[in-house]
C-alpha cells in the first residue's frame, strides 16, 4: 500500500447553503449574508457553497427573492474564493427528472452566474442520471465534482462504492464527494472508505457529512489521516446538530500537524460574532429549534437524514397523528426495501417518508399511493441498487410495464415550450429555468416582482411629478 501523502487539508464552508438548510429550513437571506462575504472571502476556503439544494426553492417560495440575483451578488463579493453549489443531477434542483436541454441549459446559466463548482448527486445512486449534468460542466470549463449518497444496506459494500467511484472518474467527475446527508458514516468506517476509494481513484476526494448523530468530527478525524483532500465544515454559529462540524474546532484540531490549513482564528472569531445574533435571533423566535441541535440517535437506528426527520414530525403534526412518530420511523426501512434499498436523500427520501406516513395513517400499507411512489416504482426515478418488491410493486402500478432505460432518455425537449409559456414575465434569460423547476412558485414569485417594480415606478413617477411640476 502506498504511504499517504500528509498535507494541509481544505476546507469548504457551509454557512451559506447547507448550515442553514439542516438548521433554520433555509430561511437566511441574502441581505443577511452579503456583510459578511468579505471576511469570508479572506480565510482561505477550498470553496464557499452556497447555492443550490433547497436554497432556490426557499428563496422564492419563502423569501419572495430571485436566487439568480443572490448568486451574481456573491460572486461580485467574493474576489478569492471558489463557489459552490448542490446538483440533485437529472432532477436539477426540484423533485423530479427533467429532459436533458433543461439540465445543460441549468449548468450552462450556473457557471456563467458565477458557480465554480458543481457537487452533483443522484438519490438512486444511479450513474445515468449524473451524466448529462456532468457533461454540461465539463463542456462549460466548470468543476463537475459527483457525489456518492452515502447509506447503509446490504448492497452497499465496499466494492459498490469503490466499483461506483470508478465509474464516476472514468465519467468526466474532476473530482469526488462522499455525501453522507445522514451522518451514518462512523469514524473507523471513513478509515476503511476513504483509503479503498483512494486506491481506486486519482481525482480529489471529499467528504460531507451531518453531526445529527454525534460522531461527524471524529469521521473527518479518521478521514483526514486516512487521505481525504477536502472537509466540510460549517461556522460555529450554525454547526452541530443536523449541520456539519465547526469550521474552528476542525481548524484547531490540525494545528501544528501536518493537515494545518493555516487560517485565522481571530478572523474566524470575527465571522462568527457575525453570525451568532442570527443564530439568537432564530433560536427566539422558534425557527432554529433546540431539538436539531443535540445529538440525535435514533438517526442510527432508522438512517433516516436529519432534515426528513423534521419533515416527518411536521407532516403527522398537520395529521393531528404525532402520537404515529414511531410507527412511522419504524415503517421508514420497510418503505425503503420495498423500493430497492434507494438512498435517503431529496427527493427519494421525501418520497419514502411520505408512504411511511400513509401506510401508518391508512391503517394498510400501500392503500394510498402518491404519483412519485408510483414513478419510483415505474423505473422513473432509475435503477436501484435492489429489485423492488414485486408484490409492492403490483398493487402500486399494476399491469405497467416499468421502464430499464436511462429515464431522461423518454423525456422531450422542454425548453422551447416553457420559453413560451413564461414569455410575459420574461426579465431574464435565467427566468425560464426558474419556472422550469417550480412552475406556481415561480410564477406566483413572477407576479410579485412585476407587482414591486409597478409600485417602484409609480413612486418615482409620483416624485418626479413633484419634482417639475407640469
Ligand atoms: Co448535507
Amino acid at each position: 500500500m502506498a504511504e499517504i501523502a500528509k498535507k494541509p487539508i481544505k476546507i469548504t464552508e457551509t454557512i451559506l447553503r447547507d448550515a442553514h438548510q439542516s438548521l433554520i429550513a433555509t430561511r437566511m437571506t441574502t441581505d443577511q449574508m452579503l456583510p459578511i462575504v468579505e471576511k469570508l472571502d479572506k480565510v482561505g476556503y477550498h470553496s464557499v457553497e452556497c447555492w443550490g439544494g433547497a436554497t432556490f426553492d426557499a428563496s422564492l417560495r419563502f423569501l419572495k427573492e430571485d436566487p439568480w440575483d443572490r448568486l451574481r451578488k456573491f460572486r461580485d463579493g467574493f474576489k478569492n474564493t471558489k463557489l459552490q453549489m448542490l446538483f440533485r443531477g437529472q432532477n436539477i434542483l426540484g423533485y423530479s427528472q427533467y429532459a436533458d436541454d433543461v439540465v445543460e441549459y441549468f449548468v450552462q446559466k450556473s457557471l456563467a452566474n458565477g458557480i465554480d463548482i458543481i457537487r452533483i448527486f443522484d438519490c438512486m445512486n444511479d450513474i445515468r442520471n449524473l451524466e448529462t449534468a456532468v457533461k454540461a460542466a465539463n463542456k462549460e470549463k466548470g468543476h463537475a465534482q459527483v457525489a456518492l449518497s452515502y447509506t447503509l444496506g446490504e448492497a452497499y459494500t465496499l466494492e459498490y462504492w469503490t466499483d461506483m467511484a470508478k465509474r464516476i472518474e472514468d465519467m468526466g467527475a474532476n473530482s469526488l464527494c462522499i455525501k453522507d446527508m445522514a451522518g451514518l458514516l462512523l469514524p473507523y468506517t471513513a478509515t476503511e472508505l476513504v483509503t479503498a476509494l483512494k486506491e481506486t481513484v486519482s481525482i480529489p476526494i471529499q467528504l460531507h457529512t451531518h453531526y445529527t448523530s454525534g460522531v461527524a468530527s471524529m469521521t473527518y478525524m479518521k478521514a483526514v489521516e486516512a487521505g481525504v483532500d477536502v472537509i466540510d465544515t460549517a461556522m460555529s454559529p450554525f454547526a452541530l446538530g443536523t449541520s456539519q462540524p465547526a469550521t474552528e474546532v476542525m481548524v484547531e484540531t490540525f494545528k501544528g500537524t501536518p493537515y494545518d490549513t493555516g487560517f485565522d482564528q481571530k478572523l474566524l472569531a470575527e465571522i462568527a460574532d457575525y453570525f451568532r445574533p442570527i443564530r439568537d435571533e432564530a433560536l427566539e423566535s422558534g425557527l432554529l429549534n433546540p431539538k436539531n441541535l443535540g445529538v440525535n440517535i435514533k438517526t442510527l437506528l432508522y438512517q433516516v437524514p436529519g432534515g426528513m426527520l423534521s419533515n416527518l414530525t411536521s407532516q403527522l403534526k398537520d395529521l393531528g397523528a404525532e402520537d404515529k412518530y414511531y410507527e412511522v420511523l419504524e415503517e421508514v426501512p420497510r418503505v425503503r426495501k420495498d423500493l430497492g434499498e434507494c438512498p435517503l436523500v431529496t427527493p427519494s427520501s421525501q418520497i419514502v417518508g411520505t408512504q411511511a406516513v400513509m401506510n401508518v395513517i391508512q391503517g394498510e400499507r400501500y392503500k394510498m399511493v402518491p404519483q412519485q411512489t408510483k414513478d419510483v416504482l415505474s423505473g422513473k426515478y432509475g435503477a436501484t441498487v435492489k429489485p423492488f418488491n414485486p408484490e409492492v410493486q403490483k398493487k402500486c402500478i399494476g399491469d405497467v410495464e416499468p421502464i430499464t432505460c436511462r429515464p431522461a432518455d423518454l423525456i422531450p425537449p422542454q425548453l422551447d415550450k416553457l420559453k413560451e409559456e413564461i414569455a410575459p414575465y420574461m426579465q431574464q434569460d435565467e427566468d425560464v429555468l426558474t419556472y422550469a423547476l417550480f412552475p406556481q412558485v415561480a410564477m406566483d414569485y413572477f407576479k410579485y416582482r412585476d407587482a414591486q417594480q409597478t409600485k417602484v415606478d409609480a413612486t418615482v413617477a409620483d416624485t418626479e411629478n413633484k419634482a417639475y411640476p407640469v
